[in-house]
């Protein structure tokens, strides 16, 4: 078999034709619940162009085929794709919501000590998971009467070994005062504040896809699920089966919070919105099964 080397399109990257580009986009759409196509035809291009030279794959074709038999490739591939956008103190109403609303009335049945079981999911580099925990420090006086265990979940493996680290730049940090960085956050080395060991290791980190249900088998279940700004990226049917997940992982009782432009009421019949005073989240509106 002659293999043709891929002549760049005009943008410096290989030009893909609209089979090759729905073939692709399929893969992404089937392992994360993204949505791409044509009208991300240059930002696909671009990155297939990059992992084709990684993986010395030389054709668009022989780049498909090693997606379709390697799954480490494809793993790759969607930590490629993923928008990883994310601060410190994103949406702060929402958590002042936890600690002024949700987590008072989660404790209405708990005792002190209980475990109380918050997921960030997806957590993209850890600022959100973080945030939560140093909100919570600051501002809510029960803290230390709870065992409280904060999870973050994301698709992409290379960004979670980011949030572990815990390293991050000023435009991370930008939304917190200077007295909360000097609290929570190492000297600033190379523009870069390392997160103190304590709040590093007090959050867990695991890999976790919202569409693949399998995959978030071990996490167990969780009293309040941050889920913000990934439902944006789905089409209706992932929203769906995310939707069903984060039911299932839900206890009873708990509580949701969604990115500002995100809603429920559209994709799933088993939440209702809770209007707090601090900011909309949800609440399972029908329980269908405890299984
Ligand atoms: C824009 S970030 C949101 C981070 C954080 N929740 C926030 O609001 O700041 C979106 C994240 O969704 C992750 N993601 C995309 N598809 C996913 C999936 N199927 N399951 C879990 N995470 C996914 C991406 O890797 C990315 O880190």
């Amino acid at each position: 078999m002659v293999i043709r080397p891929v002549a760049p399109a005009g943008n410096g990257a290989v030009p893909l034709s609209t089979g090759d580009l729905e073939e692709i986009c399929a893969i992404i759409y089937k392992r994360s619940g993204m949505v791409f196509g044509e009208t991300k035809r240059y930002y696909i291009e671009r990155r297939i162009t990059d992992l084709i030279d990684q993986r010395q794959a030389h054709s668009v074709r022989n780049y498909i085929s090693i997606l379709r038999s390697d799954l480490n490739e494809t793993e790759l591939l969607i930590n490629s794709f993923t928008v990883n956008e994310t601060y410190f103190y994103r949406e702060q109403h929402q958590l002042a919501c936890l600690s002024n609303s949700i987590l008072p009335d989660i404790i209405r049945k708990k005792g002190p000590g209980d475990r109380i079981r918050i997921w960030s999911m997806p957590c993209s580099s850890g600022e959100e998971p973080y945030s939560i925990a140093i909100w919570l420090l600051e501002n809510w006086p029960l803290v230390d009467a709870y065992n409280i265990e904060i999870v973050g979940s994301d698709i992409d493996t290379a960004i979670l070994r980011h949030a572990v680290d815990g390293y991050f730049g000023q435009r991370s940090l930008s939304r917190l005062s200077p007295e909360i960085r000097d609290r929570y956050f190492e000297r600033e080395v190379d523009q870069q504040r390392q997160l103190i060991r304590d709040l590093r290791e007090s959050v867990t980190f695991a890999k976790g896809n919202i569409v693949d249900r399998q995959s978030l088998g071990a996490l167990g279940r969780f009293d309040v699920i941050f889920c913000r700004n990934l439902l944006i990226y789905f089409d209706e049917a992932a929203r769906e089966m995310a939707a069903r997940n984060i039911h299932e992982l839900l206890n009873p009782g708990g509580y949701v919070c969604l990115g500002h432009t995100e809603s429920m009421s559209r994709i799933s019949e088993t939440f209702e919105a809770v209007r707090f005073p601090d900011a909309i989240v949800y609440r399972e509106a029908v329980r269908l099964s405890d299984g």
